[in-house]
């Protein structure tokens, strides 16, 4: 498997499994596109995404690190891991036919002792792992999230099951505490929010394109939902001002109140995996 020229001349790795095909950026270690044979794409990347040295990809899955959103005192939204360019360490073809791919962001000034890797396995199902390890002295604080756009037929007959009764940040409301109370998550306009304490499975259930979507997840303790609706799509220049018929993120990471904590040579990880079924 080579690194070949992608949009906008950046590298990139095209795989093909005998179940699925994938695209990896280097920029950002950002997964573009998987895809099951005879299915749509399960990941959604916008058709108006900038493809420039130093710009976040609209859609796949950027990684959110070390800060999600814009804290006090930033100015890069959702950290600096999404635009930097991460070094392919390998790639492997795996005894079951899944491919493995090992990318990694070495310390830098930023991040002096604490370097991350990315494995992204390829095959019946999309498996990806981010793992930050703390080699500093001290205790490291840090925000990490898998930003994952979702393709779906039309976002009115979307719903997201599996968060029910749990304890959300509103980040349209100046992230006020509310609770879900719906069994299944409708969408009919913006949506933005951080559900806390979740580290289980959700399930998005499509029915334009008839398929169930699990995203499954270890080492997470929140889920981000988001659905930017008109207006924000409108005001997105990088995402087309209908393309929010056609995704949904949901996110799986460790956000706000669950931001990790990390002790002198501790380490975390965060896996996510995402299959589908038709129905
Ligand atoms: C989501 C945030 O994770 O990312 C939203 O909850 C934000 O508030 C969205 O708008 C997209 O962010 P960006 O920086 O990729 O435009």
């Amino acid at each position: 498997m080579h690194v070949i020229n992608g949009r906008g001349g950046l590298p990139m790795l095209q795989i093909q499994t005998p179940w699925s095909a994938a695209e990896i950026y280097l920029q950002g270690a950002s997964v573009t596109h998987f895809q099951l044979h005879g299915e749509p794409p399960l990941l959604f990347l916008s058709e108006q995404s900038r493809f420039e040295k130093e710009a976040p990809i609209r859609g796949g899955i950027p990684i959110i690190f070390p800060w999600f959103g814009k804290p006090e005192g930033r100015t890069l939204q959702h950290g600096f891991a999404r635009i930097r360019n991460w070094e392919l360490v390998e790639v492997r073809k795996q005894t079951d036919g899944s491919v493995l791919v090992h990318l990694s962001l070495p310390a830098s000034a930023e991040l002096l002792a604490v370097p991350l890797e990315y494995y992204v396995t390829v095959g019946r199902t999309l498996m990806t792992e981010l793992v930050i390890t703390n080699f500093s002295d001290r205790e490291f604080h840090c925000e990490n999230c898998l930003h994952t756009y979702f393709t779906v037929g039309d976002i009115k007959q979307v719903s997201v099951a599996g968060l029910q009764g749990v304890e959300y940040l509103d980040s349209l409301d100046g992230r006020t505490r509310k609770q879900e109370m719906e069994n299944a998550i409708r969408f009919t306009g913006e949506v933005d929010r951080v559900y806390l304490n979740t580290p289980h499975a959700v399930e998005i259930h499509d029915a334009a394109l008839r398929r169930v979507i699990q995203v499954a997840k270890e080492g997470s303790a929140s889920t981000v939902v988001w659905n930017p609706w008109i207006a924000k799509a409108k005001a997105m220049a990088d995402f087309d001002d209908s393309e929010y018929q056609r995704m949904v993120c949901v996110e799986s990471g460790n956000c706000t109140e669950n931001a990790l904590h990390l002790a002198a040579g501790q380490e975390s990880r965060l896996k996510l995996i995402v299959s589908s079924a038709s129905f």
